[in-house]
């Protein structure tokens, strides 16, 4: 089948219970990984583009990547989606180039601002056929070239969310209960210690979330910073001449239980970043003398789509529903 947007996923996720996984991708090893595992769990995906893999892999490189993949796996629904759009023009340029699905993200804007330049996206991309998640609430981490500390990170405030949702017309909205970008999602002092001495982050804002979904009733709710960030990987890389003291990421129990309420997208970069890292490093650790990047990258885009795979079936719950 084509490209697909991302509407019939999301009735069908939300209905179900279980949320789709949107996946960050940079390159052909990491689609392959992650489009792998989808097929042969026939799970639907969103595979997404942020304006850092457009800089790095240029626009044309990903949407060819991703239509090749489509070509690979008929039998699952695929979406090609903008993460953090940061403005109009990427957005347009996304939609006019092929994309079915962008993010809006003007969640740093205030509210009256957010609300008029999401509109304008949501216009430009209905009237061509795609669909438009929005942000409300400010997530802590890092995302592209825009870094916010944990005392600026704001939760979702459930009060506008209809006035938002309504004023804008966009199909899904991304939410802030406490999840965080990239692999330290939370400072030592937020966090206890377990038994091993591995960091314990404070539980997601499920209150939040409920409040935001009693408000409105069978809409979407996005989830980004929402890797689990896996122990195994921050040991393989600290082992192999890394050094990531305390990266810490959501216990994928809470992202599972968030899949069975409202939330049918949950983003996923990092870990991916992790599993390729560390099994690059492991590699060249144990194979000094080797120089072949397809020796190197195999192994790496293996454990992608491992860890895809337990994604899907283990913590989303999408495996088998494509
Ligand atoms: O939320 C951001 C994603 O992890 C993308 O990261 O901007 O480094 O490509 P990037
Ligand atoms: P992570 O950094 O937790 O993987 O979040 C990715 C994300 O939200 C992409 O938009
Ligand atoms: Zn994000």
């Amino acid at each position: 089948m084509p490209l697909v947007t991302t509407t019939e996923m999301f009735k069908k996720a939300y209905d179900g219970g279980y949320a789709i996984g949107a996946f960050n991708v940079n390159n052909m090893e990491i689609v392959q990984g992650i489009t792998e595992a989808c097929r042969e769990e026939k799970a639907p995906v969103i595979l997404q583009v942020s304006k850092g893999a457009r800089a790095y892999a240029n626009h044309t490189y990903l949407v060819k990547l991703v239509e090749a993949a489509v070509l690979e796996c008929p039998e699952i629904p695929i979406a090609l989606h903008l993460d953090h759009g940061p403005d109009f023009e990427t957005c347009k340029a996304c939609i006019d180039g092929g994309f079915t699905s962008v993010m809006i993200d003007a969640s740093s804007k205030p509210f009256a601002e957010n609300i008029e330049i999401t509109r304008k996206v949501v216009e430009y991309a209905h009237d061509h056929g795609v669909v438009v998640e929005a942000e409300l609430g400010t997530l802590a981490g890092i995302e592209d070239d825009v870094k916010v500390a944990a005392h600026a990170a704001s939760y979702t405030r459930p009060e506008e969310v209809e006035e938002f949702v309504t004023k804008t017309g966009c199909d899904s909205l991304a939410i802030a209960i406490g999840t965080s970008h990239g692999a330290y999602k939370f400072t030592a002092d937020q966090c206890t210690r377990n038994e091993k001495g591995i960091l314990v982050p404070p539980p997601l804002r499920f209150d939040v979330l409920e409040e935001v979904s009693k408000r409105l009733p069978g809409f979407p709710i996005v989830l980004h910073g929402s890797s689990s960030v896996p122990q195994d990987y921050v040991k393989m890389i600290n082992d192999n001449g890394g050094k990531m003291p305390d990266a810490v990421g959501i216990p994928e129990e809470q992202l599972r239980h968030a899949a069975e309420l409202s939330v049918c997208k949950i983003n996923i970069d990092s870990d991916l970043r992790l599993a390729m890292t560390g099994t690059i490093r492991a590699f060249f650790n144990e194979h000094p003398d080797k120089f072949d990047p397809r020796e190197y990258l195999k192994p790496a885009r293996a454990n992608i789509k491992e860890l895809v795979r337990h994604k899907l079936v283990d913590v989303l719950g999408c495996a088998g529903k494509a």
